[in-house]
């Protein structure tokens, strides 16, 4: 089968090689890759690609063509999406093996492009709201306020509808008028700047302080601002690597604030006994769509699945200004 490898370089270099196919065992179901979409993780990952010839892609919509033995809620010919393991081989190739575990079943009125933009960004952003700030998603906070740091990429773009749909007011922060309009488009109430100091911008709204704060982008740039804007008793996710220590004391201590992390990896490294989770969240997800209430937020199609797009995309999130997401659709 095809697959795209990328080498450990300081340019971007990918090439397309031939490898064996797998086969599906224990719980994996062996999926037919149909589209894939990019994220940032693909290039952080990248420069530690080695030895291990590992093949990067943490989305895929495809469809089950093998299962293994211990397989007992997919079958073959299903259509599904998913992330997958970012521990395993991933899904820039013609076939990908993946624990069904993570896997849903996705919407059949909505191309493999399209739900391939969905399952990496649609499970962090859940488990960031519902699993980690427990934000109630049937109602039970509304009214309450949620800043989104990075309204307009693929985080934040899955972030302002869930949140929408919990009945939040929300304020998204982007800094271009393309960016801006996408945020109002997906349901925003306001949206601000994150290249102007925030307390001010909220203050214009008439916001003093925000209840939940998703910081979907840079976590040390913001951590001062935070602290500032962050209601008495309010809480903080984080969902990006921060640059050094952080002064967990000061205003954070002073508000009694709960800062609380998401990685959306956790559940498939560790194995955790609810690693499930994330299959069901996918259905979820699934049925949000195919009832009209969420949006898949692709920004881009790159042209089908080759070198030089996967490359060009890699380059795309690389200069952090892509709206929504970037996905690629078929084999050449
Ligand atoms: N922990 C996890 O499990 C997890 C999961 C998913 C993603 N992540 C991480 O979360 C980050 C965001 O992911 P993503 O997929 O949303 O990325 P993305 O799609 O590449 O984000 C692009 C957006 O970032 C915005 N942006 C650029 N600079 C910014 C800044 N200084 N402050 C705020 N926003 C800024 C841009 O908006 P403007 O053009 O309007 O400036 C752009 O639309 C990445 O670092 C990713 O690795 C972590």
């Amino acid at each position: 089968m095809k697959a795209i490898q990328f080498k450990a370089a300081d340019s971007i270099v990918a090439e397309m090689i031939e490898i064996e196919k797998p086969s599906a065992k224990g719980r994996d179901v062996l999926v037919r890759v149909d589209a894939i979409a990019m994220n940032p993780v693909d290039t952080k990952v990248r420069p530690k690609v080695g030895d291990d010839d590992r093949i990067l892609g943490f989305d895929a919509a495809g469809t089950i063509v093998e299962c293994g033995e211990l397989v007992d809620r997919l079958e073959l010919g299903d259509m599904v999406y998913y992330s997958g393991n970012i521990q395993r081989s991933g899904s820039n190739a013609e076939f990908q093996l993946v624990d069904e575990r993570l896997v849903g079943r996705r919407p059949g009125s909505i191309s493999p492009a399209q739900a391939a933009s969905v399952p990496l960004t649609a499970v962090t952003a859940w488990e960031a709201l519902f699993d980690r700030l427990l934000i109630d998603r049937n109602g039970g906070n509304s009214g309450q306020t949620l800043l989104i740091i990075g309204g307009a990429g693929g985080m934040g773009s899955m972030g302002i509808q869930l949140a929408k749909l919990a009945g939040l007011t929300v304020v998204a922060t982007a800094s271009r008028e393309e960016s801006s309009a996408w945020c109002r488009e997906l349901g925003a109430d306001h949206v601000i700047d994150h290249r102007d100091p925030l307390l001010p911008q909220l203050q214009q709204l008439g916001v003093e302080a925000v209840d939940y704060i998703a910081n979907f982008n840079n976590t040390s740039a913001y951590w001062e601002a935070m602290g500032e804007i962050v209601a008495p008793q309010g809480k903080v996710v984080l969902i990006v690597e921060p640059e050094g220590a952080l002064q967990l004391g000061g205003a954070f201590k002073s508000k009694s604030v709960t800062i609380v992390w998401e990685f959306m990896a956790t559940r498939p490294i560790f194995n955790t006994p609810d690693v499930g989770r994330q299959a069901w969240i996918l259905d979820q997800i699934t049925e949000l769509i195919e009832s009209g209430n969420l949006r898949t937020t692709v920004g881009e199609v790159m042209g089908t699945i080759n070198v030089e797009n996967l490359v060009a995309a890699h380059q795309a999130i690389e200069s952090g200004r892509t709206i929504g997401k970037l996905v690629l659709e078929g084999w050449d």
